[in-house]
């Protein structure tokens, strides 16, 4: 922009523009992968607004996908080893309700875990899907409630009736779930797995197995038997928000698993009629730049990370076991006693901004390109963290409290879109003690459920949510205090 351009942005009102114009210089740990279009090709970053067009004779439609599309998508399909992959350009949440769509109809029994994403609670309702929650018992590791294997075996193996099961993996604190023996006891039901990989679509890079983060690379849920995959590419891939793909398999097609006829039906019905060609050009950009240059990132990523945690003051704890997505850090700060707001004012005085920030850790997720400047800086954030910590009361309470949520599950008799539709009234969530929840109650970011719609609302639900508002959690489902709750109780 020339300066009298500037000059005209400036005297008028463009709040989001301005807003997002000053964030720029930042250091981003958080998605989008594109680091603010800084990860693109200066020939790809002046290009994208050029891209913005219509379905032409010369472009193509993304739902009715021939010609160009078409071979973008194939191209799609070998880098990410599917049979068959669709470009959705609005995002995962998407994909996932295309996918439960061509999977199940109205009626079906699908096995999940509580701590799904809230987009997927969402669309269960809306095609009429029984969500039957996986029991768990074993505490989970991180405030996004990811499942234990053994779990949801076990519930495989107890629940009947099923049309098949939805996984997340990894979760939003890169914690993966082992997929293959799973899969092979759905498919022995005859039974679909699909599975939300929003955060995994980087797990299809080749990488060298050099590093001990390499030689740990997590597998994709493609390669271990999932019929149904979703991807979010602009969470940790140079793609534009929000840039999903949708991955279906060979075996879920030979088996009858899962129709592709049906899969194709079910995009147009979902998805936009004008899907974005910029987001589904990015996609072809991000699938180009794991056929040729992300392995080497990876690599420069890892060891920048390396040195990064070796550098971390003592209050400070990576939370990183053999199997989670090398590529995430997640910075447990309890030891520091430093309160949550606290975190965000030091982070935030030092232009840093992080993906999450709970109770216990912070979730980065930095971009592949991550500059090392930006670990310099995160570093002499949490040396002020670890240094400045005094807050009263004791946060890990509240993390164990968020986590234990997850282990709390009431039946309803009614279904997930019963009780969406249900007549409601909104009251005082302290006033809320014994009444059944009339939508998803859910913290923002993960965006998991620790209450979904029809659970009965306990005690320590109320004192977990005043817990997290205190701490200035954004809590979907509760505003201004209040939450919607069924009248016909
Ligand atoms: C686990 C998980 N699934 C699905 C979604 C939805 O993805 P999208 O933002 O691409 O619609 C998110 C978004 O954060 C997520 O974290």
């Amino acid at each position: 922009m020339n300066k009298s351009e500037s000059a005209v942005f400036a005297e008028r009102e463009l709040p989001l523009v301005s807003a997002l114009k000053t964030g720029r210089n930042r250091h981003s740990f958080h998605m989008p992968g594109n680091r603010a279009g800084q990860a693109f090709s200066a020939e790809f970053r002046s290009l994208l607004a050029c891209l913005d067009t219509t379905e032409l004779a010369a472009t193509g439609d993304i739902n009715e996908p021939a010609g160009i599309v078409l071979r973008a998508l194939e191209l799609a399909a070998r880098t990410f080893s599917s049979a068959q992959t669709y470009f959705i350009t609005c995002g995962s949440t998407t994909s996932l309700r295309i996918a439960l769509a061509a999977a199940f109809k109205a009626g079906d029994r699908v096995l999940m875990g509580k701590g799904s994403h809230l987009s997927v609670a969402n669309s269960c309702a809306l095609l009429g899907l029984e969500a039957v929650l996986i029991k768990q018992d074993t505490l989970p590791r991180f405030a996004d409630g990811q499942m234990k294997e053994a779990e949801v075996l076990r519930s495989l193996k107890e629940e009947k009736n099923l049309a098949g099961v939805l996984l997340m993996t990894p979760g939003y604190y890169g914690e993966n779930l082992p997929l293959e023996k799973i899969c092979q006891a759905a498919h022995a039901r005859g039974i679909p797995v699909i599975v939300d990989s929003a955060h995994g679509a980087h797990f299809a890079i080749k990488v060298s197995g050099k590093s001990p983060g390499e030689k740990n690379w997590p597998r994709t849920a493609l390669s271990q038997g999932a019929d149904l995959v979703a991807q979010s590419a602009h969470k940790t891939l140079p793609a534009l928000t929000p840039a999903s793909m949708l991955h279906l398999s060979q075996a879920a097609i030979d088996s009858g698993r899962v129709s592709p006829a049906r899969l194709a039906k079910m995009l147009p019905v979902f998805q936009t009629s004008s899907p974005s060609f910029p987001i589904a050009a990015s996609l072809d950009y991000a699938r180009d730049f794991i056929d040729h240059d992300a392995a080497a990132y990876v690599s420069r990523l890892l060891d920048l990370l390396e040195e990064f945690v070796a550098q971390l003051p003592s209050e400070l704890s990576r939370e990183y076991i053999s199997g989670d997505d090398p590529c995430r850090l997640v910075l447990d700060y309890s030891a520091s006693n430093c309160s949550r707001q606290k975190v965000f004012e030091i982070l935030d005085a030092h232009r840093v901004d992080v993906e999450l920030i709970d109770a216990r850790c912070m979730v980065c997720i930095p971009p592949l390109d991550t500059p090392r400047e930006s670990f310099i800086a995160l570093g002499q954030a949490c040396a002020e963290i670890a240094r400045s910590g005094q807050s009263e009361h004791s946060q890990v309470k509240i993390d164990l409290a968020q986590r234990q949520a997850f282990l709390r599950q009431s039946r309803t008799s009614l279904t997930l879109r019963d009780s969406f539709s249900a007549e409601s009234e909104a009251l005082d969530f302290q006033n809320a003690l014994g009444r059944q929840s009339a939508g998803v109650i859910a913290p923002y970011p993960p965006g998991m459920p620790l209450l979904w719609p029809g659970e009965e609302i306990k005690a320590a639900d109320i004192a977990l949510w005043q817990d997290l508002l205190d701490l200035a959690y954004d809590i979907r489902g509760i505003k201004s205090g209040k939450i919607g709750v069924l009248t016909d109780k």
